[in-house]
Parts: C-alpha cells; sequence; structure tokens
C-alpha cells in the first residue's frame, strides 16, 4: 500500500523533479557510505600516527636508560662514594633528556615518567591512574605493554606503558637497602625511599603520555573539508544534470507536446522542430512523417467526402 502511494507520487513528478530526486538519494547513500569509510580511516590513520610517536619516544627513553646503565654508570662508579651524581642514575638521565625534549613548545604537552610505587625521588609516586597500570603489570607478568587514551586537564591524552622490572643485581645497591647505597646518594635522597626493591620485581612503569586533541581535532577538519568537497561537487553536479535536462530533454519535449496539441486541433501549418541527432531528435523526425501521413490522410478524407 505503501509501496503503491510511493509509487504514484513519484510517478506524478516532472522529469527534472524526478532526476533531482534519484540523484538526491544516491547522494545520501554515497554520503553515508563515503563519511563512514572517510571517518574510520581518518581516525585509524590519526591512531596509528599517535602511537607511532609514543612507541618512538618510550623506545627512545629506553636507550637513554641503558645508554647511562651502561656506559655513564661504569665511569662515575668511582667518584660515587665521594659526590653523588645523578647522572649516573639511568631514571634521571631518561628525566633530563626527556626535560630537554619538552623545552621545545611543540613538544611541551608531552610527558614522561617513571611512574613508581615506592620512588627514591618522590616526584616520580605514582598517582591512582599509574598504580592501577603498575598493579596490572605485576599481576600478569607476559603483560609487555599498556596503551589507550584517557582525558587529562590538557585535553585528551594517549599513553603507552612499559613495566620498569629490576632485572639486574647492580640495580639493588641503591634500592635493595640503604647501608649498600653510596652515602653520598644517602645525604641527597634520604635512606627511607626507594628501598626494599627486589630481583625481577616490577617497582613501576615507564609511561608516555602524547597530546591527543590537537591530531584528533585537525583529523575532523579534514574529514569537514573533503565531506565539504563532495558536496560542493554533488550539487554543481546536479545542478549541471538538471540545466541539461531542462535544455536538451525537457524543453523539446514541451515544444513538441505543444506543436502536437496544435496539430491535433487542426492546424497543420506547426512544425516540429528537430534540434538534435539524438533520441529527441527521432522522436521530432517521426512526428513530423507521422504529420504528413495525417495530413496525407486528411486530405483523402475530405476527397472522398467530396
Ligand atoms: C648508583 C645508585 C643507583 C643505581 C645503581 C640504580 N639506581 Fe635507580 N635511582 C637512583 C636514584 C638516586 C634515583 C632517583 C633519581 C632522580 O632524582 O630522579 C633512582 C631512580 C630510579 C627510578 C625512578 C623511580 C624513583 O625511584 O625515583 C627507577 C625506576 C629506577 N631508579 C630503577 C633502577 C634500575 C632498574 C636500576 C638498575 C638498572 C637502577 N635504578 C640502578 C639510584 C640508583
Amino acid at each position: 500500500m505503501l509501496k503503491n502511494i510511493k509509487l504514484i507520487n513519484f510517478n506524478h513528478l516532472k522529469l527534472a523533479s524526478k532526476l533531482t530526486l534519484v540523484l538526491f538519494c544516491v547522494f545520501i547513500g554515497g554520503m553515508l557510505l563515503s563519511g563512514t569509510a572517510l571517518s574510520s580511516l581518518l581516525n585509524y590513520r590519526t591512531e596509528n600516527e599517535i602511537t607511532s610517536k609514543a612507541l618512538m619516544l618510550i623506545q627512545t627513553m629506553s636507550s637513554v636508560r641503558n645508554y647511562t646503565s651502561n656506559q655513564v654508570k661504569p665511569e662515575l662508579l668511582d667518584k660515587l662514594e665521594t659526590k653523588f651524581l645523578p647522572e649516573s642514575v639511568p631514571a634521571y638521565s631518561a628525566r633530563e633528556v626527556f626535560e630537554n625534549f619538552r623545552a621545545d613548545p611543540t613538544y611541551n604537552n608531552f610527558f614522561y615518567k617513571e611512574a613508581t610505587l615506592n620512588p627514591t625521588n618522590l616526584r616520580d609516586k605514582a598517582d591512582a591512574f599509574e598504580t592501577e597500570i603498575i598493579q596490572r603489570f605485576r599481576q600478569s607478568r607476559d603483560l609487555k605493554e599498556l596503551k589507550g587514551f584517557r582525558s587529562s586537564k590538557n585535553g585528551n591524552i594517549f599513553y603507552i606503558a612499559r613495566p620498569l622490572r629490576i632485572s639486574k643485581d647492580s640495580c639493588l645497591q641503591c634500592h635493595s637497602v640503604a647501608n649498600r647505597a653510596p652515602k653520598s646518594m644517602i645525604k641527597l635522597y634520604g635512606a627511607t625511599n626507594g628501598f626494599g626493591w627486589k630481583l625481577n620485581e616490577i617497582v613501576g612503569a615507564q609511561i608516555i603520555s602524547v597530546p591527543a586533541s590537537k591530531v584528533f581535532q585537525s583529523a575532523r577538519e579534514s574529514f569537514i573539508v573533503t565531506m565539504g568537497i563532495v558536496l560542493g561537487v554533488f550539487a554543481l553536479a546536479t545542478f549541471i544534470v538538471n540545466f541539461w535536462l531542462k535544455h536538451a530533454v525537457v524543453q523539446p519535449l514541451t515544444r513538441m507536446a505543444q506543436v502536437a496539441e496544435v496539430i491535433s486541433k487542426g492546424d497543420l501549418k506547426a512544425e516540429f522542430q528537430k534540434l538534435s541527432n539524438d533520441e529527441v531528435g527521432q522522436l521530432a523526425e517521426a512526428f513530423t512523417r507521422m504529420k504528413t501521413s495525417f495530413a496525407l490522410a486528411m486530405r483523402r478524407l475530405k476527397k472522398q467526402q467530396n
């Protein structure tokens, strides 16, 4: 029933309106399809871009840690008894390098933290969110990485976290009992924090935070611009097709209908005009032939009557 009503309504429409309606349906379908595809493609690419940035940074920080641990610390070991040099500590060098990196205004919304449950430097104390991450690493030892989005006061951020495991016995010199640690270090950091760690224990997590709001914002802008262009092209195409239809089909057909009307009332002087070589032109030609036959038949009829 409903279908019938629609069909009747559609059949009552003029050619141009029918075409516009069809184009409009195609357009809505096309926009929905391309919009969904474009949006998921942009989202995928944006997430990939952010993830690869964060991965590169966390890998760099691990390299800085290894460099300090393997190349700097052995060189400074002798000096530690007299004066503690934080430069020999991997955590310290990683943070310093990252602070230099963040000094560039482009990167001042990037963060690096070696969040630890019982830290030597209280700046590294894990907050509630970080504690949860560390607990998850401690619960499942196979877990090598955690990542995701979260909102912060600086907008939406993407984080990647990796467990910090005490993998070497040498770490315990400064992180097991205060007596074993260089005195100069105790003087600087005290004897209460950052001790009691065990070999192979996961004491914290390296966490890189990368701002995501701006990247998603620019993806949204790309989406709007692209969809705007598609919309513009479609509107132009509809306008051109309609314009062409009016001139090439609707107007010649209307004229033919008028001429046929005049002829049907007996005025045989009216002429069908053939303006093109397409189907409309062929129709005009056929009408002209029909008119000639009609005129001939009329003349014969008149002669017989006389
Ligand atoms: C020479 C002593 C020393 C050694 C050896 C050492 N650390 Fe540390 N570690 C420190 C000090 C001091 C800090 C605090 C640095 C700062 O001010 O950021 C620290 C900080 C850290 C932190 C950041 C959290 C916190 O406690 O503030 C982690 C994680 C860490 N160390 C892990 C390790 C690991 C893993 C090793 C072995 C590869 C290691 N440390 C070896 C002295 C040491």
